[in-house]
């Protein structure tokens, strides 16, 4: 299937590893011209080699903190001089801490509102003049299964996580009379170096996988086939959708 988005440009936020530069290698792919960004420069000059050498795609990079309001004024600004405008947009970050309910004080839910809802808000804020201008748009917010069925010691990302469901339906409302869509993927268990942080020094994945219909964790470019189907121009009649790729894991209908 051609999925009509070559020569587009896309920023991809938080891709420097992990499942962000996993839909940046799927976009760039599919003749996408993507600006990859996050916190740590070498990480970045490291995803940018890999991803030009197993596409043959264009892509830059900028460092930026996604928490941070300078951050992501650098973020838009470069992508604006790098990219003109940004038809694609994809939100992401790092992920809060684990813990229970009263391990967490005020500044940790502060912490995880920065992290996962101010920074999204902030970011579409940045790339949606030129969207609106031109009358196309992509946007695709990376959450987590947690929001539809909460995970045990995750209270901060069950919680505030949540909160796009209600932000990417509202904001597909709105956006679209201009022809931007608006959409949410949750991964489920994926492969990257968070989930192994997560699974410590257990020798196998069984945690993870034992209520997992599929009997196994996902690849990121599983998850990332997903994400750029919604970016492209096929999927031009999805938008408001909040999408599990979770190899069935979530037990509502
Ligand atoms: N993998 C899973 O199984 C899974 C499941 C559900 C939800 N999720 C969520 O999906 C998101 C991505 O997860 P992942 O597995 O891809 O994580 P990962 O492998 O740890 O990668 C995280 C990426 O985000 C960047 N980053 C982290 N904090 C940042 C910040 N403040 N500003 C800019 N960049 C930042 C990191 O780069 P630098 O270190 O260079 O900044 C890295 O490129 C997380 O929110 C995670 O909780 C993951």
């Amino acid at each position: 299937m051609d999925l009509g988005i070559t020569g587009r440009k896309a920023l991809i936020m938080a891709s420097s590893k992990g499942l962000g530069k996993a839909v940046a290698t799927e976009l760039a792919n599919e003749g996408v011209e993507i600006m990859i960004c996050s916190r740590n420069e070498e990480h970045l000059r490291s995803a940018k080699s890999e991803i030009e050498t197993k596409t043959g795609g264009v892509v830059h990079y900028v460092v930026g903190n996604v928490t941070e309001q300078s951050g992501r004024e650098n973020i838009i600004q470069s992508a604006k001089a790098k990219l003109g405008t940004v038809d694609i947009l994809v939100t992401n970050s790092g992920g809060p801490p684990t813990g229970k309910f009263e391990e967490h004080d005020a500044k940790a839910w502060e912490s995880a509102y920065k992290l996962l809802l101010e920074s999204t808000v902030e970011i579409i804020k940045g790339a949606l003049p030129g969207m609106k201008t031109q009358q196309w748009g992509r946007i695709v917010t990376i959450s987590s299964q947690a929001i539809k069925q909460p995970v045990n010691g995750l209270i901060l990302s069950n919680s505030v996580r949540a909160s796009l469901l209600g932000l990417v339906k509202t904001l597909s409302n709105e956006l679209g009379p201009y022809n931007i869509t608006v959409n949410n993927v949750l991964p489920g268990y994926t492969e990257t170096e968070r989930l192994t942080q997560l699974r410590g020094d257990t020798s196998n994945w069984d945690t993870f996988t034992k209520d997992v219909p599929l009997g196994r964790v996902a690849q990121p470019k599983e998850f990332a086939a997903a994400v750029t189907f919604l970016c492209s121009q096929r999927a031009s009649y999805i938008t408001g959708i909040s999408l599990p790729v979770d190899g069935g894991w979530i037990k509502g209908i």
